[in-house]
């Protein structure tokens, strides 16, 4: 036992992940100021870390960014969500933002706080018609925000396409990238975004509590710090990134992990690790598809499955409770649905660094508690066909889960 867990549970909920060894001790050491050589040392490993993770996430290994500044924040990604927004609109700004999930419902949310907010609405887990996008931005947006992987519903929505037509427009694009960016592929300028924001807790494997968003030079020219909250004013925030600081007192423990999680990324190298990525998630869609299991979201054309949470729907003959206490008993964490998706699907998450047996005992144990629950399902199929994908040493998807978007791949 550590704490209040035991070292053989497994995490699959989709964030916060589990964390290695070392960035976990990285934790525990002697107290610095924030204001010290030492931090600073500490905040540049971290920052040059998200620079490769923000910029390099493609397949070939090629830069996408002309320019721009990672940010590390004291706070979850909904706070670099808050500060994108209010830097870059004003109340009598337009933003049009892109909801079908409960982030993009989020950004939404927020958007409405500082602006007025032009919805682009689907049902939670469908794809967008790229030509309601087209109608809604026009040169009256000032602001476009969209979820890249859509953690409430399991969708990877197509940014990249999204891009395009807000690149016709003035208005700067604004990407979360909280559940891709680290696990998947993710481009800057090839995609046309000028904010990406991203949290510790989810593909960067690091501990929650901070967060990272990557402002493009083209960005940071429009940024006003003046209208944000005073915690959230990014002018203050691009100034101190500058020395390797925050603005105040920094996270100095979560930095010092985030430093050590990032630079394990770097050293697998982002293409290696999307191909794990895709790899786990692949084994986890056909797993559950062989067991006899639904997938949740619907994925026709440049919308497919993520590579990095799976949703699939609950079995409607049994009681979602017998199911979960099942997978409880057996000492692995997952997720049920989001707000009205209570009851109807669950949630696994690959992100971070996961071995392969982590995600075939996942597989594993959905079908011994599906069978618990009363579930109609084969779960020695699904446990052997997540095994034929995990074993076959196949790194590139083709199909469902393939990258949105060929460009910067
Ligand atoms: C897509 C997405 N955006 C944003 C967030 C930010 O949430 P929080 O600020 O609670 O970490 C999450 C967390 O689950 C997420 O999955």
């Amino acid at each position: 036992m550590t704490g209040d867990i035991d070292e053989e549970f497994l995490l699959l909920n989709p964030g916060p992940v589990p964390l290695t060894d070392p960035v976990r001790e990285a934790m525990d050491a002697p107290m610095v100021s924030h204001r010290s050589a030492a931090f600073e040392r500490t905040y540049e490993r971290a920052q040059r870390g998200l620079d490769y993770v923000f910029t390099e996430s493609t397949l070939d290994g090629h830069s996408t960014s002309a320019g721009g500044t990672s940010l590390i924040l004291n706070g979850t990604a909904t706070m670099g969500m808050e500060a994108a927004v209010a830097n870059l609109v004003g109340p009598d700004d337009e933003v049009v933002a892109l909801v079908n999930g409960k982030f993009g419902r989020r950004f939404a949310r927020i958007a409405d706080r500082y602006a007025e907010v032009k919805g682009v609405d689907v049902g939670w887990g469908e794809a967008f018609n790229l030509d309601a996008v087209t109608r809604a931005i026009t040169d009256e947006t000032a602001l476009v925000t969209m979820v890249h992987n859509e953690t409430s519903t399991g969708i990877l929505n197509p940014v990249s396409a999204v891009g395009e037509v807000a690149s016709e427009s003035d208005a700067p694009f604004v990407v979360d990238g909280v559940t891709s960016l680290g696990g998947d592929v993710f481009c800057i300028d090839d995609w046309n975004v000028d904010v990406a924001i991203t949290d510790s807790q989810k593909a960067l494997a690091a501990p929650p509590g901070t967060s990272a968003m990557y402002v493009t030079d083209r960005a940071t020219e429009r940024v006003d710090g003046s209208r944000a909250p005073f915690y959230a004013d990014l002018e203050k925030h691009l100034r101190k990134a500058a020395d390797f600081q925050t603005p105040f007192t920094s996270a100095v423990p979560l930095v010092r992990a985030l430093a050590v999680a990032v630079e394990a990324i770097e050293a697998e190298g982002m293409a290696p690790r999307i191909r794990r990525h895709r790899r786990q998630a692949k084994a986890f869609r056909q797993g559950f598809a062989a067991m006899g299991l639904e997938a949740f979201p619907e994925t026709p054309g440049l919308t497919v499955r993520s590579n990095t949470v799976t949703a699939t729907r609950l079995p409607i003959e049994i009681d979602p409770s017998d199911f979960f206490d099942a997978v409880k008993a057996r000492n692995v964490s997952l997720s049920g649905g989001q707000a009205h998706l209570g009851g109807e699907i669950f949630r696994v998450s690959n992100m971070g660094s996961l071995a392969d047996s982590d995600v075939s005992q996942g597989v594993r144990v959905v079908g011994e508690a599906m069978a618990e629950a009363g579930a109609d399902v084969n779960g020695e199929a699904g446990l052997a066909a997540a095994r034929d994908v995990l074993g076959s040493g196949e790194n590139q998807v083709d199909g469902e889960g393939a990258t949105v978007g060929a460009a910067g791949e």
